[in-house]
């Protein structure tokens, strides 16, 4: 046999005995609270469009008039074609709307914060990142070879012992970075990020924040977890965020200064050497910015879908650790969590178990994400299927 056929048979055979291999629904064309799979429908609990804005028909109007003036595919990298009017519209409203002087937009999160990452740090720089950041941002130190520290999860006692250790910067050139998610996505929780600010500050560190969950929904005004916090964008190098969550889009951003944006766009390699965004995702995510200025009823919305869960989830003795709209249910065990994801598909909930790698391992949980478009009776009523599985299927 190759050894490249072996190896993926031999891959495959390890994941499916450790209960990590992944299943790849077909979901038919509703987008919202209910979808449908094959021929059943569900209510949806594994969607970040944590807005109700992705199949909203203001949002759909904007995509289809930009549809009829631009058509569809973008043509070339921005450097090649430029950027769509669109695009350069999107940069200069959402840098406005977080407070920030510049903003590029990227194809994804996980685009923004590699190809960020990447074309700010290198070799002689460390990267002080919490533990449970999401990939993309562990992907992006990676790329950049800088040394990697990694923090305690939300723990800046353990963060500040790496930055006291770490030997006196050998150049002037040395540059360190604080790198954290804003509002973790696999467990709802905000990172201390006063805290982090004020170690910045004391150690000369940059700071990075990923808020692709946060903004939009969190902060008085959805301007997310730093406002939820009260931070300041001056104390942020860079705030990094997704059109394809709260946005109901597609696409990310980054914001920062004007210097910080020209150097991405001069050296960024995910920006550079791929196709611009489609000016139809930047016309959905202007809309949906819009909505997000001007409706607050929808973060009300998702705020009193969040007591119902978290009460609700209490009521029935389940363990609840979020009071945000992700609410993960901790089962320990992915087979046993594959096994209460399959009995609430069977009672019509759609609610994925997440695994390892994208969770450490032991740490597989239903994760469920709320939207302003649940009902509370939706809520209630798949609390009560889990808590009716709960403790035969948890093992
Ligand atoms: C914290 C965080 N950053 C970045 C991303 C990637 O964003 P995108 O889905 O736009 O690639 C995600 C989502 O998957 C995320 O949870």
């Amino acid at each position: 046999m190759h050894a490249l056929t072996a190896r993926v048979t031999n891959r495959l055979a390890t994941l499916r005995a450790q209960d990590l291999l992944r299943v790849l629904d077909v979901r038919g064309a509703d987008q919202g609270p209910t979808i449908t799979i094959g021929d059943r429908a569900y209510i949806n609990f594994s969607s970040n469009d944590y807005l109700a804005l992705a199949a909203d028909p203001g949002v759909i109007a904007a995509a289809a008039d930009t549809l009829q003036a631009s058509g569809f595919g973008s043509g070339a990298s921005p450097l090649l074609s430029g950027r769509h009017e669109l695009q350069h519209e999107l940069e200069r409203r959402i840098a406005k709307f977080l407070g920030f002087p510049a903003a590029l937009t990227f194809n994804s999160g996980y685009a923004a914060n590699t190809g960020t990452l990447a074309a700010l740090l290198q070799r002689s720089d460390t990267a002080y990142s919490d533990r449970l950041n999401h990939a993309s941002l562990i992907d992006g130190v990676r790329l950049s070879r800088a040394d990697s520290r990694r923090y305690h999860h939300c723990d800046p006692e353990h963060l500040a012992a790496l930055l006291v250790e770490a030997k006196p910067s050998s150049t002037s050139d040395t540059v360190r970075m604080i790198i954290t998610d804003g509002l973790f996505s696999m467990d709802g929780d905000i990172a201390p990020l006063p805290t982090l600010r004020d170690l910045a500050h004391q150690h000369q560190s940059a700071m990075y924040v990923d808020d692709a969950h946060g903004i939009g929904v969190v902060g008085p005004d959805g301007k997310g977890s730093l406002q939820a916090s009260g931070v300041a964008h001056t104390d942020v190098t860079v705030l990094a965020g997704t059109f394809g969550k709260a946005f109901g889009s597609a696409g990310a951003f980054v914001t920062a200064n004007e210097e910080l944006i020209s150097l991405l766009f001069s050296t960024a390699r995910t920006y550079i050497f791929s196709t611009a965004l489609p000016a139809v995702c930047s016309a959905t995510a202007l809309a949906a910015l819009t909505i997000i200025e001007t409706e607050p009823e929808r973060r009300e919305l998702l705020a009193a879908n969040v007591n119902c869960f978290v009460e609700e989830a209490r009521r029935l003795g389940l363990p609840v650790s979020s009071s945000t709209h992700i609410q993960p249910l901790i089962v320990g065990d992915a087979a046993a969590s594959l096994n209460l994801s399959a009995a609430l598909a069977d009672e019509g909930f759609y609610v994925r178990a997440v695994r390892p790698p994208t969770v450490p391992p032991g740490g597989s949980r239903l994760r469920f994400s709320l939207s302003a478009g649940h009902t509370h009776a939706q809520i209630r009523s798949a609390l009560q299927a889990v808590a009716h599985h709960w403790e035969r299927l948890r093992g």
